[in-house]
C-alpha cells in the first residue's frame, strides 16, 4: 500500500487519484509531522511499503517570518518519516522544490547540481531532503510553480486579478517551468513502479518567465487585459526567489522513458479540467 501524506494538499489530493486504489491518503489531522510519536504509531500500525510526503509549509513569504516553524515542518517533519518509514523497511517519497538552488547557473540545473537556497523556504526544503536521506530507500523528486485543480495558484490568482483589475504587472526576470499536478502525479507514478532511488527532477518542459506564463493564460482564454512586465526588484516580496531555476529531466527520462509533455500544452488541459471542474460543483 502506499501511503500519501499530506492528502488534502494541492499535489497530495492529486496524488490519491492517480495512485487510484494503491493509496490511502492521511490529513493532517491523521497524522501531524512535527509530532514524532503520531508518525511513528500511524506508520508502524498501516505498515505501508511506500510513503509519499507532499505535506509542507508552502507559504513561501510566510516562512521568512515563520522560521521556526518551517524547519519543524520542512526539515524535521521529513527527519520523523524518514526514521519510521525506515524502520518498517518501507520507502520515502519526498517532494522538493527549485528553491534550494540559488539560480545563478544560468543553463537547466541537473540533480547533482551544488545546491545553494536563498530563503528560508529553500533552507528549510534543502533540510528536508537531507533528513530525507537518513532512509537509504528515499526517493527526492525536486519540482516547481505548480497549478492544480485542489488548491491556491498562479492560473486562479491571474484568473481573478483579471476579473478585478484592467491592467496587471507580472515580474518577467524569473525564469521556471509552471508545472501541473497532474503531469507531477504521473511523473511520481512513474519513478515509483519503476523503484527508482536519489534525487530527479520532475517539471513540465520547456520553460517561461511569470509575465509570459500570465499572458499565456490570458490568451489561452481570450482574457483582453493590459500585462505589463516588471521587476523583481520592485515586486519586493519578503523572500528572495532564484531567477533563473529551471530543472533538466533528463534522467527521469532516462530511467523511466517519461518525459513531461510542455507546460503550455499542460496549461491548456488545465483550463478545459477546471472549466469541467466547476461546471460539477
Ligand atoms: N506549490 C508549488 O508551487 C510548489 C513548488 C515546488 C515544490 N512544491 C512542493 O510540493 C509539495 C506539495 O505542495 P502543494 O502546493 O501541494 O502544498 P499545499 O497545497 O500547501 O499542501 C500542503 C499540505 O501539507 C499539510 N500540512 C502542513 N503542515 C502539516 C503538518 N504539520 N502535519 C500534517 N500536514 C501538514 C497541509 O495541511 P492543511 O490542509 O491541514 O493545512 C496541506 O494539506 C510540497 O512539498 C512543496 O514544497 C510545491
Amino acid at each position: 500500500m502506499i501511503l500519501v501524506a499530506g492528502s488534502r494538499g494541492m499535489l497530495g489530493r492529486e496524488l490519491l487519484g492517480i495512485l487510484d486504489g494503491s493509496a490511502r491518503g492521511l490529513a493532517r489531522q491523521d497524522m501531524d509531522i512535527t509530532d514524532r510519536e503520531s508518525v511513528q504509531r500511524v506508520l508502524l500500525t498501516l505498515k505501508p511499503a511506500v510513503v509519499v510526503n507532499a505535506i509542507a509549509f508552502t507559504d513561501v513569504d510566510g516562512c521568512e517570518s515563520n522560521r521556526e516553524l518551517a524547519f519543524r515542518i520542512n526539515g524535521d517533519g521529513v527527519r520523523n518519516l524518514a526514521e519510521s518509514s525506515a524502520r518498517i523497511g518501507a520507502k520515502l517519497v519526498h517532494i522538493s522544490s527549485d528553491y534550494v538552488f540559488d539560480g545563478i547557473k544560468g543553463k537547466p540545473y541537473l540533480e547533482e547540481d551544488p545546491v545553494n537556497p536563498l530563503s528560508v523556504y529553500g533552507k528549510s526544503k534543502l533540510a528536508g531532503e537531507e533528513n530525507a536521506r537518513i532512509n537509504p530507500d528515499h526517493l527526492i523528486i525536486r519540482t516547481q510553480w505548480l497549478y492544480g485543480l485542489h488548491g491556491k495558484n498562479f492560473v486562479e490568482t491571474m484568473l481573478r486579478l483579471a476579473k478585478e483589475r484592467k491592467e496587471l504587472s507580472v515580474v518577467d526576470d524569473q525564469i521556471g517551468s509552471p508545472t501541473w499536478t497532474v503531469d507531477l502525479a504521473l511523473a511520481v507514478k512513474a519513478l515509483i513502479d519503476r523503484d527508482c532511488r536519489g534525487t530527479y527532477h520532475a517539471v513540465n518542459s520547456g520553460s517561461c518567465s511569470w509575465h509570459d506564463f500570465a499572458a499565456a493564460i490570458f490568451a489561452e482564454e481570450g482574457i483582453g487585459i493590459q500585462l505589463s512586465p516588471m521587476t523583481s526588484a520592485k515586486l519586493d516580496r519578503p523572500a528572495p526567489r532564484p531567477l533563473f531555476s529551471v530543472l533538466d529531466c533528463g534522467k527521469m527520462a532516462k530511467d523511466t522513458g517519461m518525459q513531461l509533455e510542455n507546460w503550455r500544452d499542460a496549461l491548456r488541459k488545465y483550463l478545459k479540467a477546471r472549466k469541467g471542474d466547476h461546471g460539477n460543483r
